[in-house]
């Protein structure tokens, strides 16, 4: 037996006795993916969360994502087994940022992508994720919205709609550095390959794409493609469900340097010992989770094309 295996097997038992669930996002390293009850983006994975009868969640991704599952299930305890696994773009924007923003386009709404924190959540009227973008923003039917914390999530949206939108100048580092001579050298390599971006890319980079997905709607679009290469524009870690769950395809990184190193912190030990000291737990406090969990819940209203 494998040390990743002996590990896993550790991690299955110490779940089962604890009566835990444990979660991936698409992005963690192949064996925490590998471990987990469920993997998928940030929202789903909460959503799936609060449908189970688990006590104790253990979130593998970064704190936001961790804050989602607290906000989505408030009576369950959420531990992060890296506490310092942080969102770069979630921290480019305070509460007290999108106030004065607030103050600037009064009455105007404000549609906040999940990738930030709980008290930026709570000063928003509606929560978006990368899948439902253009349909939230839409479903306002304001004729000015404003969008937070990704400039190029922003951008995206505006092609696809005729409302003004004001936009804070947050941006994914990881995606935001992917350039369009990366994307046209594997265009290059792979011309017969279906270039998928995630909408975090830059605009430039999103012209060039066939398609612009999340990473669950990359997934699904793979799934039903009969295409048999795909070029990722995404975080690296993306490639090991779409290669598990297609061997008879082909994927190629639209650039190696598409790493996000917060999101490699978690191992399988870390994953042990969250689960034997349930800790370190994030927990998002009764005021700002009611207002949060309001503009996360508007989100889901909002019907899927
Ligand atoms: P999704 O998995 O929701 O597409 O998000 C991408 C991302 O960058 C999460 O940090
Ligand atoms: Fe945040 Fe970008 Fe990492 Fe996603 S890939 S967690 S947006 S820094």
């Amino acid at each position: 037996m494998t040390d990743i295996q002996k590990l896993s097997e550790r991690i299955r038992k110490l779940a089962r006795e604890k009566n835990a669930i444990i979660l991936a996002h698409n992005y963690q390293v192949p064996e925490v993916q590998d471990v987990a009850d469920l993997t998928g983006d940030s929202l789903a994975l909460s959503i799936q969360a609060s449908k189970t009868d688990a006590e104790l969640i253990v979130f593998c991704g970064v704190h936001f994502m961790a804050e989602a599952a607290s906000i989505v299930c408030p009576d369950k305890k959420v531990v992060i087994p890296v506490a310092e696994a942080g969102c770069a773009m979630a921290d480019m924007l305070t509460a007290e940022q999108l106030r004065d923003m607030k103050a600037m386009h009064p009455g105007v709404p404000v549609v906040t992508y999940v990738n930030s924190s709980a008290e930026v959540k709570a000063e928003s009227d509606i929560c978006c994720t990368s899948a439902n973008a253009i349909q939230v923003v839409k479903w306002t039917k304001a004729p000015e919205v404003i969008m937070t914390p990704d400039r190029n999530l922003a951008e995206w949206v505006r092609r696809h709609t005729d409302q003004t939108i004001y936009s804070w100048d947050g941006y994914c580092p990881i995606h935001d550095e992917l350039s369009t001579a990366a994307v046209k050298k594997a265009r290059e390599t792979h011309p017969e390959a279906v270039l998928m971006a995630h909408p975090e890319c830059t605009a430039q980079v999103l012209e060039l794409a066939d398609v612009v997905r999340s990473t669950s709607g990359m997934l699904d679009y793979v799934r039903t493609s009969s295409a048999t290469e795909f070029i990722v524009a995404t975080e690296n870690g993306l490639l090991h469900p779409l290669k598990k769950e297609n061997p008879g395809k082909r994927f190629y990184e639209a650039s190696p340097r598409m790493i996000c190193r917060d999101m490699k912190k978690t191992g399988l030990e870390e994953i042990i010992a969250a689960l034997e000291t349930e800790s370190p737990v994030v927990h998002v406090p009764e005021k700002i989770r009611d207002r949060a969990y309001r503009a996360v819940e508007r989100m889901l209203q909002v019907p899927r094309d």
